[in-house]
């Protein structure tokens, strides 16, 4: 392998939010560091890295405030990008949390207005969404949360949750769009604590939906790991559920605020098995980031960091790749019997009570080892460029 191996083609599928480079360096400390950058700006450069989509907010594209005119006139300038560049929209997603307007939520705060609203704007975008041919929507609900208990009423906020997404697949399903929606979990920031924390939240309320069918899950990796979780187990749970529909790779170190480092940096660990869960399980959707380029970066800074998130993945499936291959690790998992558990416990045609009274050598089973620090090791060492 040599360094021009890692270049970004467009059958990987690479794409990135208008808003990850776009981030103008605000937090709760400081204001902006760099200008903001159009949605077209954003288009033509990623194009010239190599991506092959975008995903945008509404308010990525044009102002919560734009008149009807600037709305048209800012559409027509990142419609004209995708165009001149070949870049797809993979997905879309509305800004339910930027003005004042959402300080309580949008489907679940309080005020039926707001609600009522956050819908109409929801369904603004979906039809601009469907116009650029998104296929997955994206449902991040960063202020549909509480910092307090009496504030927010739960079951009440689940029965509205649930009462919007089913309008809304009511609503893309009457117009026809070929559209699917996912759900981004995340435990807390902005608010103190969000609902659907984590990817098994979201997957247990898709089924109380009037369409699940229609509803997948979008895990980002720094959410997950946000919760102290394990990304790689969240994706294949989706996977296994039939709803891993969209993913947001990004950077965390542990459980903390919400890092958003470049794919790969944070947990390179839990990077390598998250390509590895991706490869394996046939996953086919955009390979999507979400990320923030950090606030000390210039805009030489952002590229450089928009290019290494996709550098990044294609050294680590070189890795996976090369690690799957290796008679060795080959041999190891044979030691560990990691093939065994694919064979169901019970024969074909077998009952319970076919194992009702099965016997074993426990101490012989107690004693037998697993292999697994060989087997981690290989990994590791592939990891780390010394196999
Ligand atoms: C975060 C989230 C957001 C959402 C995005 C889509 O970092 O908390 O990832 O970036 O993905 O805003 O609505
Ligand atoms: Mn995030
Ligand atoms: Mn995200």
């Amino acid at each position: 392998m040599t360094a021009e191996d890692y270049v970004p083609r467009r059958e990987d599928h690479f794409s990135f939010g208008i808003w990850t480079v776009g981030w103008q360096g605000v937090d709760v400390f400081g204001g902006a560091v760099r200008p903001p950058m159009p949605a077209d700006r954003a288009v033509r450069k990623l194009a010239e890295l190599g991506a092959y989509g975008v995903n945008f907010h509404d308010n990525d594209v044009f102002g919560f405030e734009a008149s009807p005119a600037e709305r048209e006139e800012r559409i027509a300038a990142f419609r004209k990008a995708l165009d001149d560049t070949g870049l797809v929209v993979t997905t879309a997603t509305t800004n339910l949390f930027g003005h004042p307007m959402f300080k309580d939520g949008a489907f679940t705060a309080n005020e039926r207005e707001v609600r009522r609203f956050a819908l109409a704007k929801v369904m603004r975008n979906l039809d601009l969404a469907a116009e650029l041919g998104a296929r997955a929507y994206v449902f991040w609900g960063g202020r549909e949360g509480a910092e307090s208990g009496a504030a927010k009423d739960i079951r009440a906020a689940l029965d509205r949750y649930a009462e919007a997404l089913n309008i809304l697949c009511a609503y893309a399903t009457d117009q026809g769009y070929d559209i699917r929606f996912v759900i981004e979990p995340k435990p807390n920031e902005p608010r103190g604590d969000i609902l659907l924390p984590t990817v098994g939240n979201a997957l247990a309320f898709i089924n109380s939906l009037e369409r699940p069918e229609m509803v997948g899950v979008n895990p980002e990796i720094g959410h997950e790991e946000m919760a102290g979780l394990n990304y790689a187990h969240s994706i294949a749970q989706a996977l296994w559920h039939g709803k891993l529909f969209h993913i947001d790779l990004n950077g965390q170190n542990g459980p903390r605020y919400d890092q958003d480092l470049r794919f790969g940096a944070g947990n390179a660990r839990g990077a390598f098995w998250v390509v590895d869960t991706l490869v394996a399980g046939g996953y086919d959707g955009p390979v999507h980031f979400d990320y923030k380029p950090p606030r000390t970066e210039d805009d030489d800074g952002v590229w450089v960091s928009a290019a290494a998130c996709m550098r990044n993945y294609l050294i680590l499936r070189e890795k996976v790749r090369a690690f799957r291959a290796d008679p060795e690790v080959r041999a190891a998992l044979r030691e560990s019997r990691a093939g065994e558990l694919a064979a169901p416990t019970l024969e074909a045609g077998e009952t319970w009570r076919d194992v009702r009274d099965v016997t074993a050598d426990p101490d012989a089973l107690g004693r037998r080892g697993m292999g697994y620090e060989r087997l981690d090791q290989l990994a590791l060492e592939h990891l780390y460029g010394v196999r």
